[in-house]
């Protein structure tokens, strides 16, 4: 489904007041292949490269080298037209669901703009938008008599909720969870990511699920890529990368790890 070839992504250094900074290497050589239906894990510590893989996928950054391919389409040679509706098929849900509502758009709006963006692809009018915000709303475990209210009446994880809503509203075949319970207390992100689970099922979404937490992904993925310093170090089947890492730093990784239930 998301073929991602040889990626390579640098920075150039900036000049700046006080002298200028280096070129930073945030991915060097990246090449992951996830499949159609899969939730596939990307680990790493902080500073990794993880948030610039996902700016090369939506194309937000352009790779400095390599290729990817969604569907089998090279996103560097889409027209405009073609690249916006590849757009509407892959949704990001981000760390902090306080920076990534607007806190004036009711959640109504927030819900209903991407369905307003594509409005071409989704032949929605007003009214069909409105409802199936509700039943976006019903599907993330809020209810539709949220739909009026603003982000601030909310509480972390009702926000991750409806940053969730709002990457299904146009029926994405893939969403790019980066680090999407991160910034929750730890009681919340077992329900947050109970739902993203259950929608997965329910949907038959694909994901790439973006963490620095090897007992989330533990949970939630069917394969995983550590990534340090912009390199794929390792990558296979989740419980294969648990059970027999082969790099030294996954090795060192895994031990390090707490033991952490959910259920
Ligand atoms: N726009 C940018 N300009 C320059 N350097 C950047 C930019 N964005 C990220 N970086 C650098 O690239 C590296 C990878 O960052 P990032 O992809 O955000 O990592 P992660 O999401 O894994 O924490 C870091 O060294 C970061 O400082
Ligand atoms: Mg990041």
């Amino acid at each position: 489904m998301l073929e991602i070839e040889n990626v390579t992504k640098v920075y150039p250094g900036r000049k700046g007041m006080f002298g200028s900074s280096a070129p930073v290497t945030a991915l060097s050589d990246v090449s992951l292949s996830i499949r159609p239906g899969e939730s596939f894990g990307l680990v790493g510590e902080s500073g990794s490269g993880k948030t610039t893989l996902t700016r090369c996928i939506l194309r937000l950054e352009e790779p400095t080298s390599g290729r990817i391919r969604f569907d089998g389409q090279d996103f560097a040679t889409l027209s405009p037209a073609a690249l916006r509706a590849m757009r509407a098929r892959i949704q990001i849900v981000f760390q902090d669901p306080f920076a990534s509502l607007n806190p004036r758009m009711s959640v109504h709006d927030i819900v209903t703009e991407p369905m307003v963006i594509h409005a071409a692809a989704l032949g929605l009018g007003p009214r069909q938008r409105t409802e199936r915000a509700a039943e976006l709303l019903d599907l993330v475990g809020l209810g539709p008599q949220h739909l009026h209210r603003y982000p601030h009446e909310f509480s972390g994880g009702q926000r991750q909720r409806i940053c969730v809503a709002r990457a299904l509203a146009c029926k994405p075949d893939m969403v790019l969870l980066d680090e999407p319970t991160s910034a929750l207390d730890v009681s919340v992100q077992a329900q947050v990511l109970n739902l993203l689970g259950d929608l997965q099922t329910r949907l038959g979404l694909t994901y790439l699920f973006i963490s620095h937490d090897l007992g989330v992904i533990r949970y939630v993925c069917d394969r995983t890529a550590l990534i340090y310093r912009g390199k794929i170090v390792e990558q296979g089947d989740t419980q294969a990368v648990f059970d027999a890492p082969q790099s030294d730093y996954a090795r060192t990784l895994i031990a390090a790890m707490p033991e952490v239930a959910f259920d």
